[in-house]
């Protein structure tokens, strides 16, 4: 009688008290407040924090279906011990018989249930998609790994484009490709198996065609950009700065006119073969002008003079050959220096600050942390010591110098990871890695006799240079001056043999 009685009460048929059942409700019931908690945080905050976004959308949703799943496994144990425990001993067919409460309860939350499941599901997984593509996930999940290329490319040209712009582009097959390559990344960080600084992605980054090209239409008329440059001695207090002003022509040759964009993209294919990882060693060109008419060129010990080079070790030419580090560039001590001299937050008349400074910033530390203290000891320790009346003198200007180096050294040096200016070398100049004297050194010829020339105005005039009140200018291009060391060698000799930055 007193069983009747309860089961009269109860609202579900028997199979569903059980205990592994009641976990699954409760698991199922405690994430979903917990979710819908967070969703609300995360709606009404203007901006989506990290883990914020962790938890709601990658670490709880897997307890939610767990929960859900132990709900009919532990009613479909109970319903076979109930079974056994009968006489009839056979499993009956389940019958769902509306007329019942017990059935009709069941039916209305499975049906509430599945509706909000379904709801919460695709409000989920599109806020989910949204934020694994989002810069704070690529860049800080896996935090000491990216942290270089996140700290550089927060301060770069592309700071607001997402990385999964560049690194993952459209379509469906590429967005698979670098989805199972970032878990398996992120596998890596929990063992430490990773290499350190972080490779290139030569080989794996998509042709800029499918990315860069979404952006920046390869047929926009460019005109020429003057770029000032500004030159510090070793010692910045004995010389005025060196200043050279430079034109460069950019042009893409549409009118007619030559130009640095013009002999890939509109007269030229340009197809090379590199001897290296970092492609720095380029043995053979190829170009394939508008007509169809093909020039090789091979380097002065190029294994291809004779032979063609294997298929896929050919590469055809297009702006990631030149903006390489368009987005994460890691400067060298030497230009760092001068920019922040120039910029006036390090002061120039500091004795012997510029050689100082780009030898600490040179030197290799095991940590940040151990590199801050140390920048910090060793600058203090170098003015009390040769400079000291300087030093009582100017305290605050030489102490704003000792925190503007270690400033500068956070945003560009990343021991942990090994990386920097010397690890990376960037193709669009010639001064500290080849990078454009990799083809344009005179050494690359052809059959017929042609080079591919090192000219000084091929890519740029000079308009302006000089120091203090010794400043020639010309609209027309002046001869290079070498600043502050009078001699010809760069003339025959590439600039970066004797320049490395540091
Ligand atoms: C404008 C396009 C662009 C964006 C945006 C971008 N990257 Fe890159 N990234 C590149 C290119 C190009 C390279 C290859 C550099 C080379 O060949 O020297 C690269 C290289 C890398 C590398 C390999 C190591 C290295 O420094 O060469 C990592 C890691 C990386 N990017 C992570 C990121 C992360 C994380 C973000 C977002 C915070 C991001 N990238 C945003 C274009 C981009
Ligand atoms: C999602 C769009 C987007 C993509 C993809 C993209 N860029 Fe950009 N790029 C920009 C924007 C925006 C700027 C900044 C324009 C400005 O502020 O002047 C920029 C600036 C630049 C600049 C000028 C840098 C400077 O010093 O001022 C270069 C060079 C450049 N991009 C090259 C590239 C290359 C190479 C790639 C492919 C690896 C690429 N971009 C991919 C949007 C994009
Ligand atoms: C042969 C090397 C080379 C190639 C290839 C190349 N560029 Fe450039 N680009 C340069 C140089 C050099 C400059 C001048 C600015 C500089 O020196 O930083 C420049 C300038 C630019 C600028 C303007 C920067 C500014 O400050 O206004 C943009 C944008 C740009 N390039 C995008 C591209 C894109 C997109 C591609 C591919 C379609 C491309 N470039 C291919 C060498 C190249
Ligand atoms: C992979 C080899 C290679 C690299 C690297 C390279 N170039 Fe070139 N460049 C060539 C070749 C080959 C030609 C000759 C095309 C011709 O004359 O048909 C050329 C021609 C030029 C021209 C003359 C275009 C004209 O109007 O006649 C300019 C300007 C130029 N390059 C600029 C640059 C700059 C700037 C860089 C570095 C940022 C650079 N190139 C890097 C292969 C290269
Ligand atoms: C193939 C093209 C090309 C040729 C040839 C070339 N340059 Fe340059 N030069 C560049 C580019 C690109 C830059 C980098 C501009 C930038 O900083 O973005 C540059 C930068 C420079 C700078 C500034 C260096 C710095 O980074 O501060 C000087 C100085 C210079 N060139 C002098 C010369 C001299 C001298 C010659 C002749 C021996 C020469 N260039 C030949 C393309 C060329
Ligand atoms: C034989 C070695 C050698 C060659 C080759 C060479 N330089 Fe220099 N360069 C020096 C020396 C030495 C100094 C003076 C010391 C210093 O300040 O770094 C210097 C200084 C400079 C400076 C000013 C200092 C600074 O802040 O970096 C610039 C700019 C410069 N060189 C540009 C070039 C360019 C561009 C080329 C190639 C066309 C070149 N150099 C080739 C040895 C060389």
């Amino acid at each position: 009688m007193d069983n009747e009685l309860k089961k009269k009460k109860q609202r579900f048929s028997d199979s569903f008290y059980n205990n592994i059942t009641y976990i699954g409700v409760g698991l199922s019931l405690f994430v979903l407040l917990c979710e819908l908690f967070l969703f609300a945080i995360d709606f009404a905050s203007p901006k989506s924090s990290i883990y914020l976004g962790l938890l709601t959308y990658v670490f709880l949703p897997p307890f939610l279906i767990v929960g859900l799943i132990l709900i009919p496994i532990g009613a479909s144990l109970k319903r076979g011990r109930l079974l056994r425990g009968s006489k009839e001993g056979k499993p009956k067919p389940i019958v769902i018989d509306l007329s019942l409460a017990t059935h009709q309860n069941a039916v209305v939350i499975f049906m509430i249930g599945t509706v909000t499941l379904l709801v919460m599901t695709a409000i989920g997984s599109y806020r989910a998609f949204n934020y694994t593509e989002s810069t704070q996930f690529c860049g800080l999940t896996c935090h000491q790994i990216m942290k270089p290329e996140y700290d550089t490319h927060n301060h770069s040209p592309h700071e607001r484009v997402r990385c999964v712009e560049c690194h993952v582009g459209s379509g469906a097959n590429w967005y698979l490709r670098y989805k199972v390559a970032g878990t398996k990344m992120l596998v890596k960080t929990f063992d430490g198996r990773y290499q350190r600084p972080t490779p290139a992605p030569l080989n794996t980054l998509r042709p800029a065609k499918e990315i860069c090209e979404q952006c920046h239409w390869p047929g926009k008329p460019f005109s020429a950009i003057l770029l000032n440059k500004v030159y510090y001695a070793d010692d910045p207090s004995q010389t005025p700065p060196w200043r050279i002003n430079l034109l460069m022509r950019v042009g893409n040759g549409k009118n007619g006119e030559a130009g640095i964009h013009a002999h890939m993209y509109f007269n030229n294919e340009i197809f090379y073969v590199a001897d290296d990882a970092k492609r720095q060693h380029i043995s053979w060109v190829k170009t394939v002008d508008k007509s169809g008419k093909v020039t090789i060129y091979t380097s002065k010990n190029s294994p291809y003079k004779k032979v063609n080079p294997p298929q896929d070790k050919i590469r055809r030419m297009d702006c990631i050959d030149c903006h390489n580090r368009a987005a994460h560039r890691f400067e060298a001590p030497d230009v760092l220096m001068n920019r922040a001299l120039a910029q006036g937050k390090i002061s120039p008349s500091i004795p012997m600050i510029k050689s100082e400074g780009v030898e600490v910033l040179g030197d290799k530390y095991n940590s940040t942390s151990q590199a801050e203290k140390q920048i910090r000891s060793k600058l203090t320790d170098y003015y009390k010591q040769k400079y000291f009346a300087y030093y009582t003198k100017n305290r605050p200007a030489v102490e704003q110098a000792v925190e503007e180096i270690t400033l500068l050294y956070e945003q560009n040096f990343f021991p942990e990871m090994k990386s920097r200016w010397d690890d990376y070398p960037d193709n669009i100049g010639h001064m500290i890695s080849r990078g454009c004297f990799r083809c344009h050194d005179n050494e690359h010829k052809s059959a017929d006799g042609k080079v591919i020339e090192r000219k000084c105005t091929l890519c740029h005039i000079i308009v302006e240079q000089g120091s203090g009140t010794a400043v020639q200018k010309s609209i027309n291009g002046l001869e290079f001056q070498h600043p502050f060391y009078d001699d010809d060698s760069w003339k025959t000799t590439n600039c970066s043999d004797c320049h490395t930055g540091g």
